[in-house]
């Protein structure tokens, strides 16, 4: 069942959605060679408590870690460790905040230092397969439109997405209904109404779409060892018009 929110919960989503933006902003400066994932993570947690909020997946499922760290092959669901992130890798930093019992979920791909050619189209690419979904959010559209949008592009770019995990709903609960796969049929799936709230998210791979899991349970790499990219946004549909709640 879909949980349409209020505009009032909308607003209380997009203040946990600004945490996660003014995380990206300021853990930019931060994603250089040498450090580690744990230090990310570190700051990260830190930044949330400071706000008065919580991370939304420290416990979730178990999940040991404020938020997901993925380096290079690495798809999502990274568990922040020592790890030493180098220059050339990509890190992708997936964030869930909980500010006065609403959640927010973002994610984006960042470089470090300097990085190939193919990653930073691989980048790219997966950022605008993020803005292509979101458009797609308007009334009388459904989540297949989204999905298609996404799909589409990837493909045509020479990428492929992953297809066994999805974007989903989000606000109350870190995952509700509905899930929004990135591939699928147009004018498929749920219709999109005022209320609605989306967390988007496209898992884009620069090899084939096959993707395994590590045995530490959670993180998700790439089959053919090629790296993979993720953007996500929290967006709403409020007065027929689509709103980013994650920046
Ligand atoms: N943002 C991811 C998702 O939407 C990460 C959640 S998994 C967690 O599925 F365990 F880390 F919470
Ligand atoms: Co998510």
């Amino acid at each position: 069942m879909i949980y349409l929110k209020s505009r009032e919960e909308i607003n209380l989503i997009k203040q946990s959605g600004r945490i996660i933006g003014e995380i990206f902003e300021k853990v930019k400066g931060k994603i250089k060679g040498g450090i580690t994932t744990q230090e990310l993570d570190e700051w990260i947690d830190s930044f949330i408590r400071k706000k008065g909020a919580q991370s939304a997946f420290k416990g979730y499922r178990g999940y040991p870690k404020c938020c997901c760290i993925s380096v290079n092959e690495e798809v999502v669901h990274g568990i922040p460790s020592s790890r030493v992130i180098k220059e050339g890798d990509i890190v992708s930093i997936d964030v869930g905040v909980k500010l006065d019992g609403y959640i927010a979920d973002a994610a984006r791909t960042f470089p470090v230092g300097k990085i190939s050619k193919e990653k930073a189209r691989l980048m790219s690419v997966t950022e605008q397969a993020l803005y292509l979904g979101i458009r797609q959010v308007r009334v009388g559209n459904r989540v297949g439109d989204i999905s298609h949008a996404i799909q589409t592009w990837v493909e045509k770019n020479g990428y492929s997405v992953v297809k066994v995990l999805f974007g989903h709903g989000v606000g109350y609960f870190l995952h509700e209904d509905p899930v929004v796969p990135n591939f699928g049929k147009a004018h498929r799936g749920e219709l999109l109404q005022d209320g609605i709230v989306l967390a988007i998210e496209p898992m884009v791979n620069a090899g084939g779409d096959k993707v395994r899991v590590l045995n530490n349970g959670w993180t998700v790499v790439t089959s053919d060892g090629k790296p993979s990219a993720h953007f996500e946004h929290t967006v709403a549909l409020v007065d027929g018009k689509v709103m980013i709640l994650t920046r």
